[in-house]
């Protein structure tokens, strides 16, 4: 478990059911993402089991974001290079939440945390070109802008630019 000022930050465990239905049906927060949005619990079940299959085993690369006891979102980091050390971040939060730095908070947290256990690691992350809150949180956490992919993003009808990040 990783402790922030405000934040824990614990593994996926299906007891957070209703959070997550909260997070992943609404189509605000799983728009720019890869997450399908769910309308049903069972759905929910189902991808919170499929996040605990495919969490790594010796050093754990996804948690889930609690707020006094209650999940209101998720963070990761994706290895994308074991032998450079590069992985990819990613974070949700529950919409009622949004604008209080928590993303940040526990970006930052998971970022301190790979670096303890990998000083070498680069962080990469990609943010459609509409997503200017996400690009926000990468700027505060000391990633900066490195290209942009044309219409890199695509999700049922629609493409948008893919910006990508870097702190390398
Ligand atoms: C992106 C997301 C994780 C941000 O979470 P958050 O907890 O609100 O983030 P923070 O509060 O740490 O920081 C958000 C920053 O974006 C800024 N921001 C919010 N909306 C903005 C907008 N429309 N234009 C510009 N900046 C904006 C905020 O002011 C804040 O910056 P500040 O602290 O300098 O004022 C959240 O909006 C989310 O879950 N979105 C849906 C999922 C998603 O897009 N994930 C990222 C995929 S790349």
């Amino acid at each position: 478990m990783l402790k922030t000022k405000r934040l824990e930050l614990v593994g996926f465990d299906v007891k957070y059911a209703n959070d997550f239905f909260e997070l992943w049906s609404d189509f605000e927060v799983i728009k720019y993402t890869f997450t399908p949005l769910l309308t049903t619990i069972d759905e929910c079940i189902n991808l919170i089991e499929h996040q605990i299959n495919r969490t790594n085993k010796g050093f754990i690369d996804r948690f889930v974001i609690l707020l006094n006891n209650k999940a209101i979102g998720m963070v990761g980091c994706i290895c994308m290079d074991k032998g450079n050390f590069i992985y990819g971040l990613y974070y949700q939060i529950s919409r009622v939440h949004w604008g209080c730095g928590y993303a940040s908070e526990a970006a930052s947290a998971l970022m301190h945390y790979v670096l303890n256990e990998y000083p070498n690691a680069i962080f990469k992350a990609e943010v459609v070109s509409e997503n200017p809150a996400s690009a926000s949180v990468l700027r505060k956490i000391g990633l900066k802008q490195t290209h942009i992919e044309e219409n890199g993003f695509k999700r049922n009808n629609f493409e948008l630019d893919l910006i990508h990040y870097s702190n390398a």
